[in-house]
């Protein structure tokens, strides 16, 4: 148990540093399979003309610049199931792509 604390705190702790480092994932990669794999609902390009298909879907620049969001924030998401879609699974490798991607549509405030 007390090994497995440990490992958790490590893993978090290399996570954050990566984080804070570098970007993780491929900003090109996760925009080509977000057009393959969400665009049929959500508005996935930066351009603000470009809206969800889907009514329900918010927008991915919407999400971005949301208030407080986070690479962490929309990795927990991720990783669970769209309420809609229990279904829906997106590979690791493509999840940190998407991440990738989404957090550059954030618009900096300054
Ligand atoms: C079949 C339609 C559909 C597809 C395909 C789809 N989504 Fe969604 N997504 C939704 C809907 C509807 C919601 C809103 C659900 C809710 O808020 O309860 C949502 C919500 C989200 C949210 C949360 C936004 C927020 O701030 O609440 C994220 C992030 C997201 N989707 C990412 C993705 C990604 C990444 C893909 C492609 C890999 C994808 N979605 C594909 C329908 C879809």
């Amino acid at each position: 148990m007390r090994t497995i604390l440990i490992a958790v705190a490590l893993t978090m702790q290399l996570m954050a540093h990566t984080a804070a480092a570098e970007q993780l994932g491929n900003v090109d990669a996760g925009r080509e399979y977000a057009r393959a794999h969400c665009g049929e609902c959500h508005g996935v390009e930066a351009a603000r003309e470009d809206f969800s298909p889907n009514v329900d879907a918010p927008d991915f620049s919407v999400v971005a610049n949301t208030p407080g969001i986070t690479e962490r924030a929309l990795a927990v998401w991720l990783q669970t199931s769209h309420p809609t879609m229990p279904d829906f699974i997106i590979p690791a490798e493509a999840r940190d792509n998407l991440i990738a991607y989404i957090m550059s549509l954030r618009v900096a405030k300054k």
